[in-house]
């Protein structure tokens, strides 16, 4: 759903036009305004922040950091070190003091946090009136934060006494070193010897102390000759620091009385030796990420943290977006390290990459290039974790313990989703899936956008439009199909609505700068926001959702939270001003970027209180995003654009949302604003079904483009597409199984699978399929009929539909006509899918299987499946199917072997029972020799089976190649379990030679 003033009141002009009997001139000729949106030099803390890096580099040699650690501070005990770092002022000066923490953990993740003494203890005055806390915000990680805190009990005090800095020995094995300088302070972080990370080695640390305003009026003087007196000064002191937007600042007509004065934090972190960084979403940018201080192919502004409603979002640029993970990682050949910067408020992170030729003089000295970046927050503590990898599947796992896995996902959220702003009636809703059912398409959700609501207001169905709700739903449910239903955290301000009523009486919204309910600008007109900051918010909210209370909705209703960055109309920047309160009295400017992910954690809550006893995993979609939103809901990327080139973004954008630790991610398929041609549609469902969330979408103003709207031949080839992400969703599910217990990404790109690949790390235009082996090239250009896919290795890979083989490493081409979708098995993986097409995901559950055993090299494949009921919570109860599945090439043996080792529990046995049936009913292996011509059976034994039944013949059947095609063999019907133990010999030998056991 779109957003944002532009929006709104475009759609007021095409209203306006409609009416006085004009044609509707839509013009989809798109550009986000940026005078909107600041650059860095229009947010002070930033252009004070980037100035005071140029005057370093200036300076070069002869500046001085004016930031040390005290070592008379010094304390080191039980894997923490403490300490005060002093900043020096002027001459004469007090210095300033700033505790520092440096917490080394068991999981061998370094911890820096530096606060400010005098904030810490409330020992400042707030200007004005202002009710704002006194501290530097300190509860990021009570938000972001779940686990991963141990703090290491090995981590040890170097026993040498060293001049000048210090030394900590920590990690396993006491690999990773920290090397802590007193003057100027900073930190090298080690591994195995060797300085992956540097902290402060430009001196670009800034920590903007508190200080008393000094009121420079001058008497007798008028308010115009002040200003330009001030002006004058400030020419006559050009040393002094720059101090305009220190006490309050101004940008689009709105002013911010920044009660605290300036506070920003800044530090740079060099990745020395590394030439890739990654991560930091949400922007419209490539996976490795560009230069931002200027210079060819580079940008001019920094990347921007700072989630906003970003209407008609331009491509190719660090500008802010929806969500922010202040997560990076930097990648070179053998490692992998990274630094988690925990932050809620406006950050921005500059990029400079330098290179550094081979030396011809010297024989051996390589070229190489050094990554550095400089983090600039608005407020808050600084606080950093630093991973050391050394390979991203580590990163991935550390992080995630920190912030929390993703959420395992009903089965159905997996499947497709059909969603448009709006379906206007219950009967369109009804007739919509009666479509899907005629042509045979398959999907599982509709969506409902604002529109179904009265008047705007949350909780309410349109009595004329939407008159029985619960029917519409029930139609729905007959083949397990799902609606999902948007509730935005703006609450419409108007009477008779008890909603805003209960809000304003219980003291539950986000008040303004003077202690009242904040009031703004969204959707439904004048509105206020819930604060899910507070505690008693989050309790009443789930209230809502109970369905007695929010009438209407069934088992079958989920959640979609949109706005919630918070988008704001006529707010700055399209949100609230910074200098609102939340709750306990912290300014917005502090949790703006956390703000998003209270409310979608508050609206996951509240579908798992919906009704006592229920147990389902809730469905939840969020634009607004933060570290550790990937624990309750889906994301998108928001308001795209029916063009190619947004087709194209999106690849990366959701790879670096994977590797990011947010993983269920996709973008609006068919892209959001405009008219898609036919081809671009077909082109974006293709690529649409390796989004993790697949998602059809589109305006308000847009012509209908359901899968069957295009005709033939698209609406058949994109049925095709849909089939394809249908039939596999047992991968699929598995990969996010393994997001949800490992961290890793559910699609990959290509430097996380082969991170010694030099020439892969920049590849994201194409993907790999959790660890299914599947790697996929999306269609992106107009009138392409072949693409160019990487090949990263020298295994076998093969055509997912004709067995085509692809092998050496590099570019190969494949022909990828309209009809075609570019998908390639990579050796050595085994596939499970489902190929009886459905209507719906959820009338698959007892289908049967199909395992497609690709061979590598030697022969030889491997692969897993993970299943469990798709929808309740049991699996944490162990009742989940897990196995492996393992060719031996050698041996030419099958095997199925259980990797469910939890406890044998109820919930367990009744899942296996109702699963007792459901069999695996081909296995087909690609890649085999010829001399299988000559195999017409296999033996197949399985667990538990009567002694006479123990050990039976499948008839196998040999399908020759082409010579560029591949060999294949196809055992139907072998009658074994997906539950079960089983051995399949494929060795033509005489049966007799046999006496295995399976396991
Ligand atoms: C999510 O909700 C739970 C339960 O109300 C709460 O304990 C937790 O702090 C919330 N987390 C976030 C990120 O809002």
């Amino acid at each position: 759903m779109t957003s944002s003033i532009f929006s709104s009141a475009y759609r007021w002009t095409a209203v306006f036009l409609l009416l006085t009997g004009l044609s509707c001139l839509f013009s989809p000729a798109v550009m986000v305004k940026h005078e909107n949106f600041k650059r860095c030099d229009q947010a002070g803390f930033c252009k004070r922040n980037r100035q005071y890096a140029d005057d370093a580099a200036a300076a070069s040699n002869s500046w001085s950091a004016p930031y040390s650690l005290d070592p008379s501070s010094i304390n080191f005990k039980d894997g923490q070190l403490s300490g005060t770092v002093l900043k020096t002022l002027k001459e004469g000066e007090e210095k300033v003091k700033l505790p520092l923490t440096v917490t080394f953990l068991e999981s061998g993740v370094a911890r820096v946090t530096l606060d400010e003494e005098k904030r810490q203890m409330g020992n400042i005055v707030l200007r004005g009136e202002s009710k704002a806390r006194k501290e530097r915000y300190n509860e990021a990680g009570k938000w972001a934060l779940v686990g991963g805190l141990e703090v290491s009990t090995g981590a040890a005090l170097s026993e040498k006494a060293e001049q000048g800095y210090m030394k900590v020995f920590y990690g396993e094995g006491g690999k990773h070193e920290a090397v802590i300088q007193y003057q100027p302070f900073g930190i090298e972080f080690k591994r195995d010897g060797e300085t992956h990370i540097k902290f402060n080695e430009r001196g670009l640390l800034n920590v903007e102390h508190w200080r008393q305003k000094i009121e420079k009026l001058v008497e007798g003087k008028k308010e115009g000759e002040e200003e330009k007196k001030e002006e004058e000064k400030r020419e006559e002191e050009p040393e002094g620091e720059d101090e305009s937007t220190w006490w309050d600042e101004s940008f689009g007509g709105n002013t911010d009385t920044k009660p605290r004065g300036p506070e920003a934090i800044a530090l740079d972190i060099s990745f020395p030796g590394y030439e890739h960084v990654f991560g930091i979403p949400e922007h419209a940018t490539r996976l490795s990420l560009k230069s931002t201080r200027g210079g060819e192919g580079c940008y001019n502004e920094p990347y921007r943290l700072y989630n906003a409603d970003v209407f008609e979002y331009e491509l190719d640029s660090p500008m802010t977006l929806y969500g922010s993970i202040p997560f990076m990682q930097a990648h070179r050949k053998g490692s992998t390290v990274g630094i988690f910067w925990l932050n809620g408020a406006e950050t921005w992170i500059d990029v400079i990459k330098t290179k550094h030729t081979a030396n011809p003089l010297s024989m051996g000295v390589k070229g190489h290039t050094d990554t550095q970046t400089h983090w600039i927050s608005e407020s808050g503590l600084l606080d950093v974790f630093v991973f050391l990898g050394p390979n991203p599947q580590d990163l991935a796992r550390q992080y995630g313990e920190l912030t929390g896995y993703t959420a395992m996902p009903q089965s159905f959220a997996i499947a497709y989703h059909q969603c448009r702003w709006n379906y206007v009636t219950d009967d369109d809703v009804k007739d919509v899936d009666r479509r899907f059912d005629k042509f045979n398409i398959p999907y599982d959700v509709i969506w409902l956008d604002i529109e179904y609501t009265h008047e705007k207001k949350y909780f309410t169905w349109d009595p004329l439009t939407f008159a029985n709700p619960i029917k519409m739903q029930k139609q729905l449910d007959k083949r397990e199909r799902k609606l999902v239903a948007i509730i935005d955290p703006h609450i419409k301000n108007t009477d008779n609505y008890p909603v805003i009523d209960e809000m304003k009486k219980k003291g539950l919204a986000v008040k303004n700068k003077d202690g009242n309910d904040y009031e703004g600008w969204c959707w439904p007109g004048s509105s206020m926001w819930i604060d899910c900051f507070n505690p008693a918010a989050m309790s009443w909210w789930k209230g809502l959702f109970k369905y007695d209370s929010f009438k209407g909705t069934a088992p079958n209703t989920f959640i979609w939270n949109d706005m919630n960055e918070p988008s704001v109309f006529n707010g700055p920047e399209t949100t609230m001003p910074k200098d609102n309160l939340h709750h306990d009295n912290w300014e917005h400017r502090d949790v703006h970027n956390i703000n998003g992910m209270t409310f979608h954690n508050a609206t996951y809550q509240a579908l798992i209180e919906r009704k006592k006893g229920e147990n389902r995993r809730p469905f939840v979609l969020t634009r607004s995003f933060y570290s550790g939103s990937q624990r309750s809901t889906a994301m998108w990327t928001g308001d795209n654009l029916a063009e190619w080139s947004h087709l194209e973004a999106s690849i990366p954008m959701v790879l670096n949302q994977g590797i990011s630790g947010f993983p269920f991610a996709g973008a609006d398929v068919g892209g959001f604003f405009g008219n898609p041609s036919k081809e671009l549609l077909t082109r974006w469902y293709q690529a649409g079904i390796y989004y993790p969330f697949f998602r059809g979408h589109a305006h308000i103003d847009t012509r209908r483009r359901e899968p069957y709207v295009p005709g033939s031949p698209y609406t058949e080839i994109i049925t095709k597409a849909l089939r394809l992400r249908y039939s596999l969703l047992p991968a699929w599910y598995t990969a996010f199984h393994e997001a949800h217990t490992t961290g890793a990404p559910i699609v990959r790109p290509n430097f996380y699978v082969h991170p010694d690949d030099e020439l892969g790390f920049a590849v994201d235009d194409q993907l790999y399929i959790g660890s299914t082996g599947l790697l996929a090239k999306p269609v992106t250009k107009e009138g392409a009929d072949s693409v160019s896919i990487y090949i990263a290795d020298d295994q076998p890979y093969y055509d997912y539909f004709d067995y085509t083989i692809y092998q050496g490493a590099g570019h190969h081409t494949i022909a990828a006509p309209l009809e075609k979708i570019p998908l390639l098995m990579q050796g050595g993986h085994i596939i499970p899918r489902r190929d009886r097409p459905r209507r719906s995901s959820g009338l698959m559950i007892y289908d049967p299987f199909t395992l497609v055993v690709v061979l590598n090299k030697d022969g030889s494949a491997e692969g897993s499946i993970y299943l469990d009921d798709g929808e309740t919570f049991d699996y944490q109860m162990n009742a989940y199917i897990h196995r492996r599945f393992f060719f031996d090439g050698q041996r030419q043996i099958m095997t199925s072997t259980n990797l469910n080792k939890g406890r044998i529990t109820v919930k367990l046995e009744s899942y296996l029972k109702a699963m007792e049936k459901v069999r695996v009913e081909k296995i087909i292996i690609v890649g085999v020799p010829k001399e299988w011509k000559h195999k017409h059976e296999v033996m197949v034994a399985q667990e538990g089976a009567k002694e006479s039944k123990r050990r039976r013949k499948a008839p196998i059947e040999f399908v020759e190649g082409t010579g560029k095609s591949a060999n294949w063999a196809v055992v139907r019907d072998p009658k074994i379990s997906i539950s079960k133990g089983w051995k399949i010999d494929f060795a033509t030998k005489d049966e007799d030679d046999h006496h295995g056991h399976a396991h």
